[in-house]
């Protein structure tokens, strides 16, 4: 093994860094040092730190070979860069350093899982990438591949499933104490599985089953898988590519759901009991969770994906970021995502306005900013409602990102067609509140710099959008066609 490339990675990254002023960053969502980043990996609590490690070509901001970035944070709101963690330089994994995730040893080492991808001669005399699983052991700083990679490969699986496409490992502890791994893979129709293997160690690896098979109900191959526990349930994330548009639960394209129920531990033995889409926006890809130190369950994504990461000019320094972290938690046959609450101690200058009643278009004394936490709360009257009510942010006399609440039947949209946006595709996303939570609405926007999360009645509903409108249209607006009343609350956030 050489590791000329992973310290060409690391220089190249601390001379760069320093040509990217921080005013061209978000406050709090997460960008790569420099280059490109897509997927989050090996999010994780280690040696009294939370760490963050992301799918990272750092030398343009495009993707390209796979290395794996690496930061670290206290709160998970403010991060500090490490040097880049892995560069793609072994025989199992010289085409690139694909997703995987991290867990600590039993002896205290801090084990990476990743799926290594190389070239394979196939029988046919044609030469194809394939994907296997590779790990590396380290301290939290500093990681060696270990020398007999890969640990997984296609040979310790049934042959049914998938050599090309078997990927993005996400390591758990099991119940009965034992290592386990689930990752994802597709029959040869390409319609998603979700396998675990099984370890002692965490160095050799034994096929245990397959937890539950898509059967074309999500997408086609599913992505970056994660599996855990939250307040009793089963809970299995997949990203599917090459999802249907399902009344508003998903979106068509790539997307991510979030699967519970009872996994009773045998082949194909996760019921679903309901899923759903975990955001609605159009910027939300392949999250990982943890569990935190006091036991809140924190999730973290690539704020974009593979459908709409697609078009820039090049002529940038770095592309791609992460959404905020958010708190996962159970309520009344939901998922709710909350920003951990460790963000409020970054808001500052409050305002609040009660009552407030508005007809026509108008903007409000203090409320306007890129760099914001607004909270509205609209109060429809039932008698006699709106038809609409609209909130234009990011606002100038040219552009305008606006998210419309129709009470009638229900549904937020969020359109940023007027943003500036210079590529086609789709630039509105819409969800549907339950009826009985449609006459107060809160709509929580965390607007930094150029996206937007919007947090719908506590979290119930989350959509995640970028918004490239430059930096000086701040103004926002509130409109609605009849008397409705809205109470605000206000943040600076920096
Ligand atoms: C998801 C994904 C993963 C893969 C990685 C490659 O966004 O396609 O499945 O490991 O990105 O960068």
């Amino acid at each position: 093994m050489s590791d000329t490339k992973l310290s060409e990675a690391i220089k190249y990254e601390r001379e760069n860094e320093k040509n990217i002023p921080e005013s061209e960053r978000p406050g709090f969502h997460f960008t790569p040092r420099v280059g490109w980043c897509n997927d989050p990996n090996g999010f994780c609590y280690y040696d009294g730190k939370y760490h963050l490690f992301y799918q990272y070509h750092p030398y343009s901001p495009f993707w390209g070979p796979m290395h794996w970035g690496h930061a670290v944070s206290d709160d998970m709101i403010k991060w500090e860069y490490l040097p880049c963690a892995m560069a793609p330089d072994t025989e199992a994994d010289n085409k690139g350093v694909f997703s995987g995730s991290a867990i600590t040893l039993k002896d205290g080492r801090h084990l990476l899982m990743y799926t290594g991808v190389s070239s394979e001669t196939q029988p046919d005399g044609k030469t194809r990438d394939i994907q296997t699983q590779c790990v590396a052991v380290g301290d939290g700083l500093t990681y060696t591949k270990y020398e007999h990679n890969p640990v997984i490969t296609s040979k310790d699986m049934p042959e049914e499933y998938s050599k090309f496409d078997f990927r993005d490992p996400k390591l758990i502890y099991r119940d009965d104490g034992k290592l386990g791994v689930v990752l994802v893979t597709c029959n040869k129709d390409f319609d998603g599985r979700a396998i675990m293997f099984v370890s002692d160690d965490g160095f050799s690896w034994k096929f245990d089953r397959e937890i539950i098979r898509n059967d074309r109900r999500f997408g086609t191959m599913w992505e970056c898988p994660d599996y855990f526990t939250i307040d009793g349930k089963n809970a299995l994330i997949v990203s599917p590519m090459e999802m249907l548009k399902e009344g508003y639960e998903h979106a068509s394209g790539h997307g991510t759901v979030c699967l519970l129920g009872k996994d009773n531990g045998s082949q194909d033995g996760f019921d679903i009991e309901y899923a759903q889409a975990l955001d609605y926006g159009m910027d939300f890809y392949a999250p990982q969770t943890l569990e935190m130190k006091d036991g809140r369950r924190a999730l973290i994504a690539w704020m974009q994906n593979w459908s709409t990461s697609g078009s820039h000019s090049g002529n940038l320094k770095l592309y791609g970021q992460m959404t905020l972290v958010r708190e996962l938690t159970y309520k009344e046959g939901r998922l709710y995502q909350t920003p951990l609450k460790e963000f409020e101690s970054y808001r500052k200058n409050p305002v609040h306005i009660d009552n407030a009643v508005i007809a026509g278009e108008t903007s409000l004394e203090g409320i306007s900013g890129r760099h914001i936490d607004l909270d509205c709360t609209l109060d429809i009257d039932k008698a006699d409602p709106c038809r609409a009510f609209k909130i234009k942010i990011c606002a100038d006399d040219k552009f305008d990102t606006t998210i419309t609440y129709t009470p009638e039947d229900g549904v937020v949209t969020l359109d940023r067609k007027n943003s500036g946006v210079r590529f086609a595709g789709v630039h509105d996303c819409s969800c549907q509140i339950a009826p009985k939570d449609r006459e107060h609405v809160s709509l929580r926007m965390i607007i930094d710099r150029n996206c937007v999360e919007l947090y719908i009645n506590g979290g119930a509903y989350v959509m995640s959008a970028l918004i490239n409108t430059p930096v000086e249209a701040d103004k926002i607006t509130f409109s609605a066609d009849k008397n409705t009343k809205v109470n605000i609350e206000k943040y600076d956030i920096a």
